[in-house]
């Protein structure tokens, strides 16, 4: 049985990426709202948190909102705004007691101010915590994370180029490095995840960890995001372990 997975002490994943996704479908299964959907998947997400936490994982990044999910109703964006908000609000404790550092990854200026202020607020009560850090990826896109990292960089050489009076064209030609863009992601200390798990069978990136998803292993899981359970985490763990990573190198 699943729950009777024992997991090898290595390699463990140091970071986790999840696209939770089947809410909706859920709900719809069952005849409800789709907001429900989303109410349980949040209750998932605590889960998972708790058990990445006590496996001794140190980063999860798990996909809250994507930059096209905008094209929704009105009603069910307003809805998943709302569990945000509530979930930073009475979590704290939680966070507390398990050490947990919570970031965000994705643009602010795209969410509403009481979301951003709850973010930034978690963020800064969390910050000194030194065990699972929780990456809440909130109106995130790959690709707009990517073209907002090179939007970074030329924000750096434009203050440059004011500080030394020098047009850019007559400086010698900035080169454009993966490190220097890596550098200018919104989390550049996070390691790129190692595994990645997408829910309900659905066997797509939908605009996730673009960049920093190249070499991660992934793992699709047929189960709607509400019903998955530590159980279904410790599985894919153990599938992950093991597969062989060569990240373009032949075999030893
Ligand atoms: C994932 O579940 C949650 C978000 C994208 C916010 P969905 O809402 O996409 O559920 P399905 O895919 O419609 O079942
Ligand atoms: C990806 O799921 C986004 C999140 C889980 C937050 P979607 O349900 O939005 O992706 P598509 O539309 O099926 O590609
Ligand atoms: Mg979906």
């Amino acid at each position: 049985m699943a729950s009777s997975v024992v997991l090898a002490s290595s390699p463990l994943p140091r970071h986790i990426g999840i696209i939770m996704d089947g809410n909706g479908r859920w709900a719809q299964r069952k005849n409800q709202l789709r907001t429900q959907g989303h109410l349980e998947g949040l209750k998932t997400a605590k889960k998972i948190v708790k058990a990445a936490s006590d496996l001794h994982i140190q980063f999860l990044t798990l996909y809250v909102f994507s930059t096209e999910n905008w094209k929704r109703t009105a009603e069910e964006v307003r809805f998943i705004m709302g569990l945000v908000k509530q979930y930073l609000k009475a979590e704290l404790d939680f966070y507390r007691e398990n050490r947990i550092r919570i970031r965000h990854a994705g643009d602010p200026g795209g969410l509403p101010r009481d979301i951003v202020r709850e973010l930034e607020e978690a963020c800064e009560d969390t910050r000194s915590f030194e065990g699972l850090q929780v990456i809440l990826a909130l109106n995130y896109g790959g690709r707009d994370a990517i073209v907002r990292a090179v939007g970074r960089w030329l924000d750096s050489l434009k203050k440059i180029e004011k500080i030394e009076k020098k047009p850019l064209e007559k400086r010698v030609p900035v080169k454009i490095t993966e490190e220097g863009i890596r550098s200018c992601l919104d989390n550049p200390d996070i390691p790129d995840p190692d595994l990645i798990i997408r829910t309900a069978g659905e066997y797509r990136t939908s605009n996730f960890l673009l960049w920093e998803g190249a070499y991660a292993e992934y793992y699709f899981s047929e189960t709607l995001w509400p019903d998955w359970t530590e159980a279904d985490l410790r599985v894919a763990i153990a599938a992950y372990q093991q597969r062989e990573r060569r990240f373009g190198g032949s075999k030893p």
